[in-house]
């Protein structure tokens, strides 16, 4: 099936974070990091839209995605900063020696692992990467229950917008259903180009992501050995703190590395 994963230049114009994304993330860092912002990491980092801010800012940024046309598109948005891209599994990450003092996974994109266990090595493998006092920053849809919800709910809108490579393309993404027994809703995702060279001038796909219990998710992070510093909504404007309480929604926790020793 065709996916807009399989055009990263037209991904990166969609979905670049606006600026007050950006503040917003930037402010995380220096409320919850211990210590300096150095080096910052994705490991789903599409064409490094995430990245960019922070290599501009001086940090040194490393990417990881499966997708090897995404790590292609990175390296040439990231050309000119201080970066290491690699393709690979989020599961099994190879990000060098040098620990990272923050992990960003933005856009609910763990969910696309396969199951709550591999999510578990996910985590436990962005922590074998991260320094005492680093932070995992991680977007993801919390949900309990049992049953399955079928309202279409819309997610976010982009009009047509200018694509880099040339032509325009606007998107929607909406959730479809969601199914609190089985942990997962569906995405439908409707792209429309003009003039955008190699790419078809509709996509309509759908693809599921996992969704969290939040005493699940709980679990998971106690057993990968992170400590949760924090939760936001993103489902309120201005993103407020929140506890992490049952069905709270599209959140982002924030995730400290406690240890002393990492790994
Ligand atoms: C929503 S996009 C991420 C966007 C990115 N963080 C950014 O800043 O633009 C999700 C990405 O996850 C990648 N992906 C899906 N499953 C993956 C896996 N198991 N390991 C690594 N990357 C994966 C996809 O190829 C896609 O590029």
């Amino acid at each position: 099936m065709e996916s807009l994963y399989n055009y990263p230049a037209v991904y990166e114009a969609l979905l670049a974070p606006d600026e007050e994304d950006k503040r917003e993330v930037m402010r995380w860092c220096a409320d919850h990091l211990d210590g300096p912002l150095k080096r910052v990491m994705d490991p789903a980092c599409g064409p490094g839209t995430w990245l960019l801010p922070f290599a501009r800012k001086g940090c040194f940024v490393a990417g990881n995605d499966l997708s090897q046309g995404m790590v292609d598109r990175a390296k040439r948005v990231l050309d000119g900063y201080p970066h290491l891209l690699v393709q690979g599994d989020m599961r099994a990450l190879c990000m060098g020696d040098e620990h990272y003092d923050v992990t960003l996974n933005l856009d609910a994109s763990i969910g696309h692992l396969p199951d709550h266990d591999a999510v578990l090595q996910h985590l436990q493998s962005v922590r074998t990467h991260t320094r005492p006092g680093g932070l995992y920053i991680v977007g993801l849809m919390v949900l309990d229950g049992e049953g399955l919800d079928t309202q279409k709910e819309s997610l976010f809108v982009c009009s047509m917008t200018a694509i880099p490579t040339g032509g325009y393309a606007s998107v929607a993404y909406a959730s479809r259903w969601r199914d609190k027994t089985n942990k997962r809703e569906q995405i439908e995702v409707l792209v429309s180009t003009e003039g955008v060279e190699g790419c078809p001038e509709t996509i309509h796909e759908y693809y599921e992501l996992l969704t969290f219990p939040s005493e699940d998710l709980r679990a998971l992070v106690v057993a990968s050995g992170w400590e949760l510093e924090a939760v936001y909504s993103m489902e309120a404007p201005r993103h407020p703190k929140i506890e992490l309480a049952p069905s709270c929604g599209d959140v982002t926790l924030i995730l400290k590395n406690p240890d002393e020793a990492v790994g």
